[in-house]
């Protein structure tokens, strides 16, 4: 199908790949890494800001994808769930998430993952109230908040 006269190409770097997408210019960040990047780990929820299933790392910081135009990124290093494994050997959070059963269906999970990875980088998991307020943009339906802090708790106290 051709593509729009108003779409154009963009130069992200995920996960350390640098990436060529095709976006319109009202495309999401989000949009982009799931429809035109097959990238699906980065869940879609309200798609308003407002549950952080959609959490990714931008330079390291945290950002709700769906509230980001995908030309925000461009030239930028973007970090989805699917950039946090070395191989076989999961990130000490993902390992952390698996020990303490912070998970049931799992749908808030790579944005709970992204943002905790991104509080313990920037300092802000030190206790359990830092923990809560740093992941307070995350909502999980399931109810496993208490997992979770304990999975962010322990996996800050290895350094994350
Ligand atoms: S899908 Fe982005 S915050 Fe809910
Ligand atoms: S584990 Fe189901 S929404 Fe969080």
């Amino acid at each position: 199908m051709p593509e729009p006269a108003h779409s154009f190409m963009l130069t992200i770097h995920v996960n350390g790949v640098e990436r060529q997408v095709q976006v319109d210019a009202r495309t999401t960040l989000l949009d982009a890494l799931r429809d035109r990047l097959h990238l699906t780990g980065t869940k879609k929820g309200c798609a308003l800001g407002q549950c952080g299933a959609c959490t990714v790392l931008l330079e390291d910081r945290r950002v709700v994808s769906c509230l980001m135009l995908a030309v925000m990124a461009e030239g930028k290093q973007v970090t989805t769930i699917e950039g946090l494994a070395r191989g076989e050997e999961l990130h000490p959070v993902q390992a952390a998430f698996v020990e303490h059963d912070a998970f049931q269906c799992g749908y808030c999970t790579p944005g709970q993952i992204m943002s905790a990875v991104g509080a313990i980088k920037e300092g802000r998991a030190r206790s359990d109230d830092e923990i809560r307020e740093q992941m307070s943009g995350n909502l999980c339906r399931c109810g496993a908040y208490t997992n979770i802090v304990a999975a962010v708790r322990d996996a800050a106290a290895q350094g994350g």
